[in-house]
C-alpha cells in the first residue's frame, strides 16, 4: 500500500489553519525539547520536516539547517510557512527531497554534509515502512558528541487496532474516509477530556482537525516502547531527555547524546 500523502495534508493545514498562535506553540514545545542544547552554529538535519515548523524554529535558533522529506509537496509547504518567519527570510535552507531509506538520499546527504551536530526527526521514522532501519540510518548521521532527537509512536495494546484502522482508512474511497474522520473526532475529543484539560492546547502548533487526518491517515505505521528505543541505541547513545506521550499510542519524545567513544 502506498504511503499516505502527508504533503497534501500539510498543504491544507498551512493554507487553512497555520497562524501566529500555532507558531508560538511550536516554539514553546521545540524549546522544551531542545533545552540544554546549544544550537548556535550547529549543523541541523530535519528528517521528514513535513510542514517545516521545527526546521524553521531551529533556523531561528541559529542552526545551520538542512531539511529532508520524501514528499515533494513539503518543500512548497515549507516555503509557504516561511511567511510566518520574516526574521529568517534571508537564510538559505537547503532541501533534499527523497527517502531516508534510499541509498541515493543518504549519498546526497553524506556527500554534501557528512554528519550533523543534531539530527531531528519528529514523528517520521515510524511512517517509513522500515522503522528500525530508519532509526539506524538517522543515528548514523549524528556526529561525535552530537544529538539525536526523535519522536516515535508508543507501543500500547491499542496500537495493533490503530494499525488496522489506518490501513482501512487508506484503502476506502474519499466518502468513507470522511465518515471515519467524523467518527474519530468525537472520540479524540473525549479522550482529550479524560487525559486532562491541559491537552486541549494543540501540541507543537498542530491543529485538531488536520492532526486527526494525520493520525488516521498516517500509514505505514509502526511503534515501539520507550525501552525498545533505548535498547536499540544504547551502544552509541545515552538518553538525556524523555517526554512521554500524553495519550496512549501517541509519540514518545527522546533526546539522545552520542557517547564519547566515537
Ligand atoms: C507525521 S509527518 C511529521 C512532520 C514533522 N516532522 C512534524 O514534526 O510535524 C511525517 C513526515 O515524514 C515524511 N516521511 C515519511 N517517510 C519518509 C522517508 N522515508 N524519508 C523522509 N521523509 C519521510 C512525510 O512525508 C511527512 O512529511
Amino acid at each position: 500500500m502506498k504511503q499516505f500523502d502527508f504533503g497534501e495534508n500539510w498543504k491544507n493545514f498551512s493554507k487553512k489553519a497555520m497562524s501566529e498562535k500555532n507558531k508560538e506553540q511550536a516554539r514553546i514545545d521545540f524549546s522544551e525539547l531542545t533545552e540544554n542544547i546549544n544550537l548556535t552554529d550547529k549543523t541541523f538535519l530535519d528528517i521528514g520536516f513535513g510542514q517545516g515548523l521545527s526546521l524553521l524554529i531551529a533556523t531561528e535558533n541559529l542552526v545551520i539547517p538542512v531539511g529532508c522529506d520524501i514528499n515533494p509537496k513539503c518543500s512548497s509547504v515549507l516555503n509557504y510557512n516561511r511567511n510566518f518567519f520574516k526574521n529568517i527570510e534571508n537564510v538559505n535552507i537547503p532541501i533534499i527531497t527523497g527517502s531516508i531509506l534510499e541509498d541515493e538520499t543518504i549519498k546526497e546527504i553524506k556527500n554534501n554534509y557528512n554528519k550533523f551536530d543534531v539530527v531531528h526527526s519528529w514523528g517520521v521514522l515510524h511512517h517509513t515502512g522500515k522503522m528500525w532501519k530508519a532509526v539506524k540510518i538517522s543515528s548514523s548521521l549524528v556526529d561525535k558528541k552530537g544529538y539525536l532527537i526523535i519522536a516515535i509512536y508508543n507501543k500500547h495494546w491499542t496500537s495493533k487496532i490503530w494499525k488496522s484502522v489506518k490501513k482501512i482508512y487508506n484503502f476506502v474511497p474519499k466518502f468513507f474516509k470522511k465518515i471515519m474522520l467524523f467518527t474519530y473526532i468525537p472520540l479524540l475529543f473525549i479522550r482529550t477530556i479524560i487525559s486532562g484539560i491541559k491537552n486541549f492546547r494543540q501540541i507543537r502548533g498542530m491543529d485538531f482537525y488536520y492532526d486527526a487526518i494525520d493520525w488516521l491517515g498516517g500509514y505505514p505505521y509502526e511503534f515501539a516502547s520507550k525501552q525498545e528505543i533505548i535498547d536499540f541505541l544504547k551502544n552509541d547513545f545515552e538518553l538525556i531527555k524523555y517526554i512521554p506521550t500524553w495519550g496512549f499510542s501517541g509519540c514518545n519524545q527522546f533526546v539522545f547524546k552520542r557517547k564519547n567513544s566515537r
